[in-house]
């Protein structure tokens, strides 16, 4: 009897210890119960998507010197930037025309081929049986842990983007985190996503009582923004071709580097204020809640007070590659290898574009008749609706596009809204592989629009 008494005693201290962990010891005003987690995905690989990568290095450091501990800290990057032949300064990412490297330490979780849909949602519900290489790191979280999730990338209505195909669909990542919801093995989730149309993950989707707070940089049939691109104004240092930041990524971050003194006061919410376009979903409430929550906070910054934001300047996030492709092509000597292989690239890469958006148009038309071809699909759904309901009809349609007229591309997404529309139009599969087979005789042969990258959806 007495045995057993001890035996559980000890038992109780022992959970009770390893339950606390180290976020014991902090000052009153600090005191956060439960672990702070977090997963940072850079969605994109390629070195024209070099700024993908690059916040997501800056937002590991941030937490990093806010206290979280790596074991806590999930990072999925493919890891091709750093010592791409392209990069000038080969084992250094920056973030900023005048910053720091922030390559350095971030842990490689998730690299190339391993950065997709299985893993993610995998990590997501720390369901290791799921996963396929990687650390084996998963969000092992309990009912009383903080998890903050950031996303960079490309993005669609209703998609985001990985770099090993398919896409994330927002059909796939509500249920998962309904799920992480069901299993009650967090106290609340502050999700920052920065895409294309990154609204359209969540608009009619996600449910307010979920303890999840989002806020995306962009609603549905909105664009997101890149910035310190070439051309601009800060200036790059000359040897850089790229764009090495997104617009509310920096935001968010530079701030946090520059005043986290105010994170410890400042709400969620509060942090994007100044000018940056966001949307909120979920549970609003939370945005009430103090950044340091999740994120910690440095002490060699708790002197520093909050200072106006500066202005950044925007770049559309679909025409990056193009600013690249550009620069590349004016850089070089004139009667070049170079100069003729970057010709070569900014042609391919702006006749995809041209192709993608022609037989689109020509199924609609297709589709829908001449006059109503374009109208039907542009057309938008009520507000609170998701862009679609039938999540594997729109799968479908991508799949039967893609199949007849070569890969969306990352360009391409800008059309699944009216992939979408042709499913709440109710065309069927049969129909569509007519007007797909029609509009697209054969597909173009560029590195753009082949199939081996596999299908979009
Ligand atoms: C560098 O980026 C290019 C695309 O811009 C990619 O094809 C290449 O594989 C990358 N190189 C390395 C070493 O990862
Ligand atoms: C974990 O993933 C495996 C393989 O995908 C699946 O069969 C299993 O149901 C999942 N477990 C849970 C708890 O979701
Ligand atoms: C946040 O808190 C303030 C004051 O505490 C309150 O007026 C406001 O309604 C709250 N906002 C939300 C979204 O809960
Ligand atoms: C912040 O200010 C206090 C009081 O002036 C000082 O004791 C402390 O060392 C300062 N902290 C840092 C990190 O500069």
């Amino acid at each position: 009897m007495a045995g057993f008494s001890i035996l559980l005693f000890i038992a109780t201290v022992v959970t009770v210890v390893s339950g606390i962990r180290d976020d014991f010891l902090r000052l009153p005003s600090e005191n956060v119960e439960g672990t702070r987690w977090a997963v940072l995905v850079a969605g994109s690989k390629d070195y024209y998507n070099y700024r993908h990568q690059a916040d997501v290095c800056h937002a590991y450091q941030i937490l990093r010197k806010g206290g979280l501990k790596d074991e806590n800290i999930i990072v999925f990057m493919y890891d091709d930037i750093a010592y791409n032949e392209s990069n000038p300064h080969p084992g250094v990412i920056i973030n900023n025309p005048h910053g720091r490297d922030v390559y350095k330490g971030v842990p490689k979780d998730y690299v190339g081929e391993e950065i997709n849909v299985e893993n993610f949602l995998a990590v997501l519900l720390a369901n290791k049986s799921a996963l396929t290489g990687g650390s084996g790191k998963v969000l092992d979280t309990g009912p009383n842990d903080h998890i903050f999730i950031y996303y960079t990338d490309h993005g669609g209505a209703g998609v985001l983007g990985m770099p090993s195909k398919p896409y994330l669909f927002a059909s796939e990542l509500n249920d998962a985190l309904k799920k992480k919801h069901a299993s009650g093995t967090y106290k609340s989730i502050v999700f920052y996503v920065d895409a294309c149309e990154a609204g359209s993950m969540f608009r009619g989707l996600l449910p307010e009582d979920y303890n999840i707070y989002v806020m995306a940089a962009s609603d549905v049939g909105e664009g997101s923004w890149s910035t310190y691109c070439p051309f601009q104004d800060p200036s790059l240092p000359p040897e850089y071709d790229v764009c090495l930041g997104d617009l509310y990524s920096i935001a968010w971050m530079e701030d946090c580097d520059v005043q986290c003194e105010v994170v410890r006061e400042r709400t969620i919410q509060a942090l994007l204020l100044g000018g940056t376009h966001v949307v909120e979903f979920g549970d609003i409430g939370l945005s009430n809640h103090s950044l340091f929550e999740y994120m910690g906070t440095d002490p060699a910054n708790d002197n520093r007070t909050f200072v106006g934001k500066k202005s950044l300047l925007p770049l559309s996030q679909r025409d990056a590659d193009l600013i690249h492709f550009w620069e590349k092509f004016r850089r070089a000597t004139k009667g070049s290898p170079r100069k003729a292989e970057a010709e070569k690239q900014l042609r391919e890469v702006m006749s995809h574009r041209m192709h993608i958006d022609s037989s689109v148009k020509h199924i609609g038309k297709l589709l829908f008749g001449v006059e109503k071809g374009q109208k039907m699909l542009n057309s938008v759904r009520p507000a609170g609706l998701p862009i679609v309901d039938d999540w594997d009809c729109l799968k479908t349609m991508v799949r039967t596009f893609e199949t007849h007229c070569g890969s969306l591309s990352q360009y391409g997404m800008k059309h699944m809204r009216s992939f979408a529309n042709l499913c709440n139009a109710g065309i069927q599969k049969e129909q569509m592989v007519e007007a797909s087979s029609q509009a697209c005789v054969s597909i173009p042969d560029n590195p753009w629009s082949s199939l081996h990258n596999g299908f979009s959806a």
